[in-house]
């Protein structure tokens, strides 16, 4: 006997659950990828995407993951030598540094841990003492997925401005795009990179590199840029095949024009992100109840710093992993693992566990992954406040 046995759910934090539509749209045979109706769909994607990230200003498509987004926004800005300003709150912009000085890039990092967002007045210091403004770019994520941080972004821009500094601002916003608000005009983003598997809820497999006209100026100058990850053609293509430097990605366009439709055009992206609040408050509500009578902690004590797409969660003693496994058992719900050091020097891996809320998600798949982890609780035998699941309910009750 198994209670699990039913549609599985996989709630790690990426790559989210898809719509059925998506999928429906993807089930056909190859298009002609010279003329016709893929052509016309492909140059009806730009505006929608545009429009997601809240630019009026350029983006480039990619047969890429994240890594490969990462790699183009390098290539087309920066040169070997160049130096950069990493901000780093956990796996992800380490990471995207770690390539960058694989590339030959000279990274400044500062590194804020894996508890806390951005320090603005530590990153104000590093750029008020760079008085030759050799940084030619600062890089942070937007959601840490490791951490489940979220940075104030606009927060950098203002920080950049105060001090009269000329770098490009870059976010990677693999993790909350079409989940957490992001205005990239507003915010002054130069640069920003996503990828198609979360908030855009299509396969993985899809880069997306938005750039600003500054951002493109330094095109000019970058020593890096190959033909490949050339942005300019794919932003401004003089043919159809140039958006993709070849064969296009067929199916995942399918799948991205019904999951832009659903976003853009059918929800909306106000309600989008609403949605993602709501249902992001609701995961705290429960844990933070949990909590007043036990081990269970939010990695992210502030909420005001708390991402809406995944939460990553401190279970206490090996329970994150017994938690995972019990879920996977009796509820058919996969969590995600802890990535990237989350526990820090001398704490152990085991105790965590990262809950995907992003993309394609709802109240009843929210609150009966809260019900699982609590009856979860129950039978493992992990103390909590009895009325983690209420609190969650009345957040939700409450919209
Ligand atoms: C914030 C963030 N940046 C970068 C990446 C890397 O993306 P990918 O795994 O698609 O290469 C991820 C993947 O989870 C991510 O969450």
């Amino acid at each position: 006997m198994s209670l699990a046995n039913g549609r599985h759910y996989l709630a790690i934090p990426g790559p989210s659950v898809m719509p059925d539509r998506v999928l429906q749209a993807m089930h056909r045979p190859a298009p002609n990828i010279y003329t016709g109706q893929l052509v016309d769909m492909v140059a009806g994607l730009v505006p929608d995407l545009r429009t997601v990230a809240r630019t009026t200003q350029n983006v480039a498509m990619y047969i890429a993951n994240g890594h490969g987004a990462w790699e183009a926004a390098l290539t087309n800005t920066l040169s070997r030598g160049d130096r950069i300003l990493v901000l780093g709150t956990g796996r992800f912009c380490l990471g995207w540094g770690e390539m960058a000085a694989a590339m030959g890039i000279d990274c400044q990092i500062i590194d804020f841990g894996q508890r806390s967002d951005i320090d603005m007045s530590r990153v104000a210091e590093a750029l008020a003492a760079d008085r030759e403004h050799r940084i030619r770019a600062v890089l942070a994520v937007q959601v840490d997925t490791s951490t489940s941080v979220k940075n104030d972004i606009e927060g950098i821009r203002r920080t950049l401005d105060a001090v009269d500094h000329p770098a490009l601002l870059f976010a990677d916003c693999i993790a909350c795009l079409a989940c957490d608000e992001f205005h990239m005009d507003d915010w002054g983003v130069d640069v920003m990179v996503t990828g198609s598997q979360k908030g855009l809820m299509t396969p993985p497999g899809m880069g997306f590199v938005f750039f600003s006209d500054k951002a493109d100026q330094a095109r000019a100058r970058a020593d890096l840029v190959t033909p490949y990850w050339d942005w300019r053609p794919r932003a401004n293509p003089a043919e159809f095949y140039r958006y993709f430097n070849g064969t296009a990605p067929t199916h995942h366009l399918y799948g991205l024009r019904v999951a832009l439709d659903m976003i853009v055009h059918e929800e909306g992206l106000e309600n989008v992100w609403h949605r993602h609040a709501v249902l992001a408050r609701a995961v705290w509500a429960a844990l933070e109840v949990w909590g007043q009578a036990g081990p269970v902690r939010p990695n992210i004590a502030d909420r005001n710093t708390r991402s809406h797409s995944v939460t990553t969660v401190n279970f206490g003693p090996g329970n994150g992993k017994r938690m995972r496994d019990w879920m996977t058992a009796n509820a058919g719900v996969t969590l995600g693992i802890p990535l990237g050091g989350v526990e820090g020097p001398g704490g152990n891996a085991d105790d965590f566990l990262r809950i995907g809320h992003m993309g394609h998600v709802n109240t009843h798949m929210v609150l009966g992954v809260l019900a699982s982890l609590q009856a979860g609780m129950t039978a493992l035998g992990i103390p909590h406040g009895a009325t983690g699941l209420e609190a969650a309910m009345k957040v939700i009750a409450e919209g």
